[in-house]
């Protein structure tokens, strides 16, 4: 077996710090996967058809940190209301944020926002045509300039997504959590040095889905695996160790109260956010202290458009919404009803939102779920 493997990079400075794996031959560990996508791979993934830069771009901003499923209908969606970069940078925020909503991480769809600006207004509405420089533009790191350049531009240029994280620790028992420095750069350059020569685009979706549909994180169909004769953690049954997780550490808990004003029509109040931090630019519920506050009432009618009916507040249950670095505790609070008011329709930064159809605006994910179970009838009292 260690026929097939080449010892590389034995005199860089790269090799003094950490341990490198030997390079198993790439032709032959690119020839099986390619071999292994005309049967198996993923054919027919809306952003194959036509993968042009601007619509490969599109598809792996969304597959960022989503999954191919839930992906599919939200980039048909987008296509179909912006079909080319110059219909997006003309675009307003609000209906790149409404076709976003769902999917989450709302700074990739300010900036693809950005991107497709910069795009329109100064490459003419050409993608440039290097890694380098597609770096550069918002949004677009080392691997998802890699996956453009490749998929629609046939460029030789490697990818480090999740899944060929996956697969590239598992072949070579990588141990680590790949997110560390030590480790990624070892993967970055054996994911270069695998390459194959020619059928790039092809390549970089069959590396995509044999991490998607074989090598997966729980229960990886090994047998059905064109390398795992030769992958390490499989002949050394690691490959449920590998890749190894980041030490868990517990999250901090936030809490705050979103207030819920409904006018006669039952409409609700919705509030803009500034455009950076949590939720930036999305619409949400006007917000106040936690309550057990006391300032609770106070805080939020200070800075409400419109006066309160005198009800009595009715707190709602709790929601757990969770960020990548804190837990956020929401107390919905139904503060009763209020009258129409110039102050909000003349503002940029409120308005009253319909229950029984949707506006073309970003909102923030639990603030869409509660809106729909007030529409229907679903929301319960707290206690
Ligand atoms: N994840 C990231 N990019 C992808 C692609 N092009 N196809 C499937 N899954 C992906």
């Amino acid at each position: 077996m260690l026929a097939n493997r080449l010892v590389i990079f034995e005199s860089t400075s790269f090799v003094s710090t950490s341990f490198m794996p030997t390079l198993f031959m790439p032709t032959l560990f690119n020839n099986r996967v390619l071999k292994w996508f005309d049967q198996h791979g993923r054919h027919d993934l809306p952003w194959q058809i036509e993968p042009s830069p601007f619509r490969v771009w599109v598809s792996e901003i969304m597959l960022q940190q989503t999954q191919v499923n839930t992906v599919i209908p939200y980039y048909q969606r987008f296509m179909q209301r912006f079909p080319t970069v110059e219909a997006l940078a003309e675009a307003e925020t609000d209906q790149v944020l409404h076709l976003w909503t769902g999917l989450g991480y709302y700074a990739r769809a300010r900036n693809l926002h950005k991107t497709a600006q910069l795009i329109a207004s100064q490459y003419k509405g050409e993608f440039p045509h290097s890694v380098e420089q597609l770096k550069q533009l918002p949004g677009i790191g080392q691997s998802t300039a890699g996956a453009i350049a490749a998929l629609s531009m046939h460029i030789k240029a490697p990818i480090l997504d999740g899944n060929v994280k996956r697969v590239l620790t598992r072949f070579h028992a990588i141990e680590g959590w790949p997110e560390q420095s030590k480790v990624k750069s070892q993967l970055w350059i054996l994911a270069e040095a695998l390459l194959p020569k020619h059928q790039i685009a092809k390549y970089t979706q069959a590396m995509m889905d044999l991490g998607a549909t074989v090598c997966t994180r729980s229960k990886p169909r090994c047998s059905d695996c064109p390398l795992h004769r030769d992958c390490e953690a499989f002949k050394q049954d690691l490959i449920a160790s590998i890749p190894g997780k980041k030490a868990s550490k517990t999250l901090p808990v936030k809490s705050v109260t979103l207030f819920i004003l409904q006018n006669e029509a039952g409409e609700i109040l919705l509030e803009k956010r500034p455009p950076s931090g949590i939720w930036g630019s999305l619409w949400s519920l006007p917000e106040g202290l936690p309550t057990g506050s006391n300032e609770t009432e106070a805080a939020g009618s200070s800075h409400l458009p419109v006066r309160v009916k005198g009800e009595k507040p009715v707190e709602l249950d709790k929601i757990r919404h969770t960020f990548s670095h804190f837990h956020l505790d929401i107390t919905p609070m139904h503060l009763g009803f209020a009258s129409n008011s110039n102050a909000v329709m003349d503002s940029q930064s409120w308005l009253w939102y319909p229950l029984d159809h949707s506006l073309e605006v970003g909102l923030a994910a639990p603030v869409k779920k509660l809106l729909s179970q007030l529409a229907n009838g679903s929301v319960t009292k707290a206690g």
